[in-house]
């Protein structure tokens, strides 16, 4: 891969990156399609990465299916698949041998989902450095559904003076507003008609912004009533809000107005499945 980059880079073409763990669906193929409508070259990886992982996580189900990936991507015309195994990928490093300089601060990663994935965005920043350094990528497309990542990627590449454009993209929905998401396939059919209270509490947090509303605590009681109410009524389905958070949409951080981008990040467990979506407000 290095090779192959060197040379692309060599003939003056321009590198579009888009890492997955695979498990394509129309969210994953949106990145796709940006980025060999914007770059000469396209990569697509994928690698269900380890690190990202906590110990009592999805790794060994995280659903897989190479085959229809590949067919998926050669419609597309993507130049370059890239999927190493997990020993060409860390041939002696382990998650904590991660260089400290890519170690992601605390006010990124201990909110939100790392509130509750304690290990995760190190593991995300750890394998997304080394694909930098091998795809050498000219842009790099990730999507908005996974809100605190793009933030942690955007540091990153400015930490590591990489010179990657990072292009975000917007979240693709389900027709009834439920965000893609490889894990989706693990809901039951009586769970996939109740997620899509998370799609509408966001929908409600977006109208009472429009209606006046700048104090993010009210919306985050609001919202997170109408997630509790509905799981409440739900018969033998476990089901648990981790978060419904507004934070400002840069940094992160918890506010007391919303004067500036701000996003509302909300995260919930239904039976096995963890489900998280957002929206910008401003
Ligand atoms: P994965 O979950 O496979 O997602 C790959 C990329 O697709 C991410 O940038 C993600 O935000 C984007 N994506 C997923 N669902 C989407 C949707 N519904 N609409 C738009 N984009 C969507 O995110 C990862 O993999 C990993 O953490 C990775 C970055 C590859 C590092 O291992």
């Amino acid at each position: 891969m290095e090779r192959l980059s060197k040379t692309i880079k060599a003939a003056g073409k321009t590198i579009g990156f888009v890492p997955t763990m695979g498990f394509l669906h129309e969210g994953h193929m949106s990145l796709v399609r940006a980025a060999r409508q914007e770059n000469d070259v396209c990569v697509v990886s994928i690698f269900v990465n380890p690190t990202q992982f906590g110990p009592s996580e999805d790794f060994d189900s995280y659903p897989r299916d190479f085959q229809k990936d590949k067919k998926m991507l050669a419609e597309e015309k993507v130049d370059v698949v890239f999927c190493p195994t997990v020993k060409e990928m860390y041939p002696n490093v382990t998650l904590s041998q991660t260089p400290p300089d890519i170690i992601p601060p605390k006010n990124l990663t201990a909110c939100l989902c790392g509130a509750f994935r304690p290990t995760h965005f190190q593991g995300v920043a750890q394998v997304v450095d080394i694909f930098f350094h091998r795809v050498k990528p000219d842009r790099a497309y990730f999507g908005q559904k996974d809100f605190q990542q793009t933030v942690i990627i955007k540091w990153l590449a400015r930490k590591a003076h990489l010179n990657i454009d990072i292009r975000v993209l917007p979240t693709i929905r389900e027709s009834d507003g439920l965000a893609m998401s490889s894990r989706n396939v693990y809901l039951k059919p009586k769970e996939r008609k109740r997620v899509i209270i998370l799609f509408q509490a966001l929908q409600l947090a977006k109208e009472l912004y429009e209606n006046g509303e700048r104090n993010p605590q009210r919306i985050e009681r609001k919202i997170s009533n109408l997630i509790s109410q509905n799981f409440l009524t739900s018969r033998n389905q476990e089901m648990k809000l981790q978060y419904a958070e507004i934070r400002d949409a840069e940094t992160l951080q918890s506010i007391h107005e919303i004067k500036h981008p701000a996003v509302v990040a909300v995260a919930a467990i239904i039976g096995k499945t963890r489900l998280i979506d957002n929206i910008v407000l401003g």
